[in-house]
């Protein structure tokens, strides 16, 4: 059985999953289309900065996220009141106890909610959702892990960053209403962000080195990290987003997802699921991530744990690193998923390390 590594950085992606013609990619409707950035930061770098010249004073967050969502506020300088609101055990928004406090006028409030690996919201959901906004409460929508799924959320923003999904390095998007946010200023982006994918190539071929491709990936990850200044995505990024067949290679992560879901708990889910449903990743909860993930890379498996506790105090959750996620995208096939599902199943049958299976999307 092939060791090819799981779960690496993109690597340029075969003609095979392009169209021969440009096409409008699914997130873009035909009334508001949508403005590319580089990064997802610097999306809500953007929404920040217009939010809070529309008089927005209070920000929303779901308890489990990763910095780079929160930070564009918290460390903009402007003088926002940032604070997470609950998620029960399957990352569902816990709606119920959700209070807005009294002294926050809904003008001057925003909600962001996260589509955590392309959950589809319920429709009660997502009059909860229209209630907010019926109240003047600003509604944020980010559909990273969604941009395969086929749910229309009627939110005032809407933003993805797409490297996480799509075998590009840079790309993101802003949708809203001109009302509400301005056309970026944006600078002429200052160096090859394809150099890293460009590496990784040269790897596979077997002409360079990982060392060296690790080394120039990480350079690209902290010049986008660290770029406070908008630009938009490189030339070769935008004309790719307009030719994935974002068709297959979303069915190809649902597939893959019904493939391991029924190797580890022999359930065939495929009649169950919503059919707007994508997922981004198979998603598991572990009791010790941790562990789980070090074994899945002493099988060149690797796999992000979600997410790291954030360095802001204030917002920690005890959600934070609970969860581990299963790469199911295009580069994989039956080989892969059985290599991965061998390592689940031994762990699963190890009453030291039990892995629970997260049936949270369906
Ligand atoms: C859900 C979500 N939104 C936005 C971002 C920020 O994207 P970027 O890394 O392109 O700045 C991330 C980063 O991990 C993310 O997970």
């Amino acid at each position: 059985m092939s060791t090819r590594i799981i779960g690496s950085s993109w690597s340029s992606v075969d003609q095979k999953f392009l169209l021969s013609t440009e096409q409008k990619p699914p997130w873009d409707s035909n009334y508001i289309t949508a403005e590319y950035f580089e990064t997802g930061r610097q999306v809500l770098g953007s929404i920040q900065q217009n939010l809070y010249e529309a008089g927005k004073r209070y920000l929303h967050v779901p308890e489990l996220f990763c910095d780079s969502i929160v930070s564009p506020f918290i460390e903009s300088g402007n003088n926002w009141n940032v604070s997470t609101y609950p998620l029960n055990l399957n990352l569902r928004p816990e709606f119920e106890t959700f209070n807005i406090p009294a002294e926050q006028s809904a003008d001057e409030t925003v909600v962001l909610f996260i589509s955590y690996f392309g959950m589809i919201f319920t429709n009660k959901e997502i009059s909860y959702i229209e209630n907010l906004k019926s109240h003047g409460i600003t509604v944020v929508f980010d559909e990273t892990h969604s941009i395969f799924s086929n749910q229309e959320i009627s939110a005032d923003i809407k933003l993805a960053s797409l490297r996480k999904l799509l075998p590009i390095p840079d790309g993101s998007y802003l949708i809203s209403n001109r009302d509400l946010i301005a056309p970026t200023q944006k600078v002429p982006q200052k160096m090859n962000v394809w150099a890293g994918i460009e590496a990784r190539d040269l790897v596979f071929s077997g002409l360079g080195t990982i060392e060296t491709c690790r080394e120039i990936e990480s350079k690209v990850e902290k010049y986008l990290t660290n770029k406070s200044m908008a630009s938009s995505p490189s030339l070769k990024s935008q004309r790719l987003i307009e030719r994935f067949d974002y068709e297959y290679l979303g069915s190809t992560r649902l597939s893959n997802y019904v493939f391991l879901y029924r190797s580890i708990t022999d359930i065939d889910i495929s009649e169950e699921i919503n059919e707007s449903f994508v997922p981004s990743h198979f998603v598991i909860r572990p009791s010790d991530p941790k562990k789980l993930q070090l074994d899945l890379a002493k099988h060149s498996i690797y796999c992000p744990i979600h997410w790291a506790d954030s360095s802001y105090r204030f917002l920690h959750s005890s959600k934070n690193g609970t969860l581990l996620s299963i790469p199911i995208d295009h580069r994989y096939g039956d080989d892969a998923l059985k290599r991965i599902s061998e390592v689940l199943n031994k762990h699963k049958t190890d009453s030291s390390i039990p892995t629970e299976i997260v049936p949270i999307y369906i």
